[in-house]
């Protein structure tokens, strides 16, 4: 007996309109993919405020719309960056069903591909995610697939050769559905860690599982383009000064550059994600209250939140360095 997960159904609603790629993620672009019906329960949810870099979503649409059998996407870039929201992003508006995973030094292939249960004295097969996803056309997400142990993605490779996924517990033998794909994301072009930043946690891939991904590079923004994000998604305190985001976004920048210098102490760069923590604690931390007073300080007013979002994360020299780039941006 196999058993999908409850509230699972077994088919999904294909039905699909067609839809310009400009207004689907406002941005200039030609073109029109197809958007389909909404099977509510694997539909990634989506933010009105995410912006769209114009070739990381070429770069995504490409493989999803022309990927041949057995090929895979591999996201990667540094933390916080933006790699798991666009992927979200993307496969939401397009209403295209996801399931979505981190994998982690615990996970194995049972995860993926499932195993026998007990149901009311039976034995039964629960489909893992990566089964489930072929059989029914999913698109499976694997986040963060360089913090597991080599070898434990292996379950992958039969699919990524093109070939059918077999469920040796039953027998099933499952030839996955044309819409099925494979989406990973990494911190590292697979090749672990060079910087440091990532000390115990981030693993090599092995170059022969590597040579089955397509890439795409997510790094982090552009001054400008981080800053619109920031006057976007934090209108008060865009009303309240746009130099002061304008400033934080530089020392965003900064921290960024040191940390790709071996020579720079600094070695954590602060994230977007990091950046936008900031700002909403120090919302209730009377920052944004505080922002342009004749006696505002960075010490006294930004550094709370800053503390929180991001230094204290850091050693006592990447500290002092973080706090130095902060003086000579914010001061
Ligand atoms: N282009 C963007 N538009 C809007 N929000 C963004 C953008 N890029 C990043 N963010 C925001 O930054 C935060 C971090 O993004 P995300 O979780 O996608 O990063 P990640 O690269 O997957 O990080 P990690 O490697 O730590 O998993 C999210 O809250 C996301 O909404
Ligand atoms: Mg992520």
């Amino acid at each position: 007996m196999t058993n999908l997960p409850a509230g699972y159904r077994a088919a999904i609603n294909w039905q699909s309109v067609p839809a310009s790629v400009s207004e689907l993620f406002s941005i200039s672009a030609p073109g029109k993919v197809p958007v389909y019906h909404h099977n509510d329960q694997f539909v990634q949810k989506t933010s009105e405020h995410y912006r769209f870099n114009k070739d990381q979503l070429r770069g995504l649409l490409a493989y999803l719309f022309s990927a041949s059998k057995g090929d895979a996407l591999l996201v990667h870039g540094p933390f916080g960056a933006g790699k798991t929201s666009m992927i979200r992003e993307v496969l939401g508006r397009l209403k295209w069903p996801t399931l979505m995973l981190s994998w982690s030094e615990k996970s194995d292939s049972f995860e993926l591909i499932g195993r026998q249960g007990i149901q009311f004295g039976d034995t039964v097969f629960e489909y893992g995610p990566l089964a489930l996803a072929a059989k029914l056309g999913l698109v499976l997400v694997i986040n963060e697939i360089d913090r597991g142990r080599a070898g434990d993605l292996v379950a992958l490779n039969d699919v990524l050769d093109g070939g059918n996924l077999v469920i040796k517990e039953t027998g099933e033998v499952i030839e996955p559905h044309a819409n099925f794909r494979v989406i990973c994301t990494a911190n590292s072009a697979g090749s672990g860690d060079l910087t440091g930043q990532y000390v115990g946690s981030v693993r090599r891939l092995d170059p022969a599982f590597l040579d089955r991904f397509a890439m795409i590079r997510v790094g982090y923004m552009e001054q400008s383009d981080e800053l619109d994000l920031l006057m976007l998604q934090f209108p008060d305190y865009a009303r309240k000064s746009s130099h002061f985001l304008t400033k934080l976004t530089s020392f965003a920048m900064e921290t960024r550059s040191k940390a790709v210098d071996v020579a720079e102490p600094l070695s954590n760069p602060i994230s977007t994600r990091a950046l936008m923590r900031t700002l909403n604690l120090g919302r209730s931390m009377g920052l944004l209250r505080r922002i342009g007073e004749s006696d505002f300080s960075v010490k006294e007013d930004l550094l709370p939140a800053l503390d929180l979002s991001y230094l204290n994360r850091l050693s006592a020299d990447e500290r002092e360095a973080a706090v130095t780039v902060l003086d000579l941006n914010m001061g």
